[in-house]
């Protein structure tokens, strides 16, 4: 079989996307498959580069990657490719979207305000709905690029003027002060859930996710309660957003509560990635998780 790497695009994340592609061309067992690296340079760029592969593995992150665009152009050459559909692709991708769905289906997420644009800033709304501090994201990022926690009105501004750097609308998040988690997820499967801290920066901001040694990131013991509603909540975000053969659903943890915070349709599978360690707790290697995400696609 001939499987295409597909890493690089566009997107805020390319950097990382190229990591994560090196990462699985380094693990992809060469007796299985033949193996061909692909970088998207161009919107356009895919569609005369991904002729005569058999499968598409996506190392994409971010816009034109993890947000359904790829994986319909895919669908439309007919050519299988890993990971969630066109719809769920673009839903986890929203943000906002996600987090309405979410919140509609009883999944705890924090409290937020969407704007689209300038035009929408009101830091009254931000006092009386969401108290300070709050977490100021792009709606359509990834790896915190452009996401900035702000304590009070005065870094408000310029926060949102950060985050619609790299998109049209922003999310303004009620700051959760407690354990982020991250739950993977492959073939509808919990794998082990990791606590994340941060060494270098008070929050997993991109230097603790991917400096050598910017966070520690380890199997974390819950209380049966606890386990059964961070369970339930990464199960049903899976479901609720309609997701497919593996995902990532990162969460903050206050009180025993879990909040999503969000679904990655195409997590990071980097040196430093936060699936890969889950599964290799699991007992998967990274080859056996490609393994496993090709097989899970193409059923
Ligand atoms: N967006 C990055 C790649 C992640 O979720 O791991
Ligand atoms: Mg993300």
């Amino acid at each position: 079989m001939r499987i295409g790497v597909i890493m690089g695009g566009i997107s805020s994340e390319r950097e990382i996307s190229l990591m994560t592609g090196r990462e699985m061309m380094v693990h992809l067992d060469r007796g299985k498959y033949e193996v061909i690296g692909i970088d998207i340079e161009s919107p356009g760029d895919l569609i005369g580069k991904v002729k005569g592969i058999d499968f598409a593995l996506l190392a994409l992150h971010g816009k034109y990657g993890e947000d359904g665009t790829v994986q319909a152009a895919l669908e439309s050459m007919g050519i299988p490719y890993s990971g969630s559909g066109v719809l769920s692709s673009g839903l986890c991708m929203d943000k906002n979207l996600s987090k309405r769905l979410l919140r509609a289906e009883g999944v705890s997420t924090p409290d937020w305000l969407y704007w689209n644009g300038m035009k929408d800033y009101d830091a009254e709304a931000v006092k009386e709905r969401l108290g300070f501090p709050v977490f100021v994201k792009p709606n359509e990022g990834g790896s915190s690029v452009g996401t900035l926690p702000v304590a009070s009105e005065e870094g408000l501004k310029e926060a949102v003027m950060e985050a619609l750097r790299y998109d049209t609308s922003v999310v303004i998040e009620q700051y959760i002060e407690g354990q982020e988690i991250t739950c993977s997820i492959l073939g509808g499967e919990l794998l082990p859930v990791l606590g994340i801290r941060s060494n270098r920066s008070a929050w997993f901001d991109y230097k603790a996710k991917y400096e050598t040694g910017g966070a520690e990131e380890d199997v974390i013991a819950l209380s049966a309660d606890t386990e059964a509603r961070v369970t339930a909540a990464a199960l049903d975000s899976y479901r609720v957003l309609k997701c497919g053969v593996y995902a990532r659903v990162d969460m903050m943890m206050r009180e025993g509560i879990p909040y999503v915070l969000e679904v990655n349709t195409l997590p990071g599978m980097t040196r430093a990635s936060l699936l890969p360690k889950s599964a290799q707790a699991a007992g998967i290697s990274f080859g056996g998780l490609l393994d496993r995400i090709i097989e899970l696609s193409l059923h």
